[in-house]
């Protein structure tokens, strides 16, 4: 069975090197993993009122795509040292109905790219504890950070070797813990 998995980047941005990056796996995995991106630009400003009496399409559709999935892999670049708004305010979506949402028990890789040679840490720890928070299942390791970015992406593409077999490796633990909870709920 072939396995789902939804990839998520917190930039919106036109050339935005996290989305080359997940465009770059979504290539690699053709054939073995079908990859999936969910763009988070129609997603609006979390409001408990309007989830209340009418769930925007967008955000009930990101819901939908997460449990579908078999796993995420979530990618975000960091702005002032967190992760984008943009992805927390589509993680606060994805994270109701809270302590049953799509993402509780999900399997979930990280990821964090930058043109700084801290390749966006800072950030990657908070979409840990944010995603811990939704009881995610948050890969311990390896944590992809991608530092220098700018110098990696050429097109639209990771066309760094080195970078992108880094990343694969990743998505091979995140198959890992996809394959060990299939077992154990098989
Ligand atoms: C940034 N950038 C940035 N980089 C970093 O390493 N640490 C940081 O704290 C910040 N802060 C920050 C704030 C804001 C508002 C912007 C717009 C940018 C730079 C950021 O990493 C760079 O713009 C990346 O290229 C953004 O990722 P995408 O859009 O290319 O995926």
């Amino acid at each position: 069975q072939t396995v789902r998995l939804l990839g998520m980047s917190g930039s919106i941005r036109g050339q935005s090197y996290c989305t080359a990056v997940l465009r770059s796996l979504q290539e690699s995995l053709t054939g073995r993993v079908d990859l999936t991106l969910f763009p988070l630009n129609d997603i609006p400003p979390y409001d408990p009122d309007l989830d209340s009496e009418n769930t925007p399409p967008s955000a009930r559709d990101m819901r939908q795509a997460i449990m579908e999935s078999d796993g995420l892999i979530v990618i975000s670049p960091e702005y002032n040292y967190g992760m984008s708004g943009v992805l927390k305010n589509a993680l606060d979506w994805a994270s109701r109905p809270a302590m049953r949402s799509p993402v509780k028990g999900k399997p979930i890789l990280l990821m964090t790219a930058s043109p700084a040679f801290t390749g966006g840490v800072r950030a990657q720890h908070e979409m840990r504890e944010t995603l811990s928070s939704m009881l995610g299942r948050v890969i311990a390791r390896p944590q992809v950070v991608i530092a220098g970015v700018h110098e990696k992406v050429k097109d639209g593409r990771l066309a760094d070797p080195d970078t992108l077999n880094f990343a694969l490796a990743a998505v091979d633990d995140l198959l890992a813990e996809i394959s060990l909870l299939r077992m154990s709920i098989a």
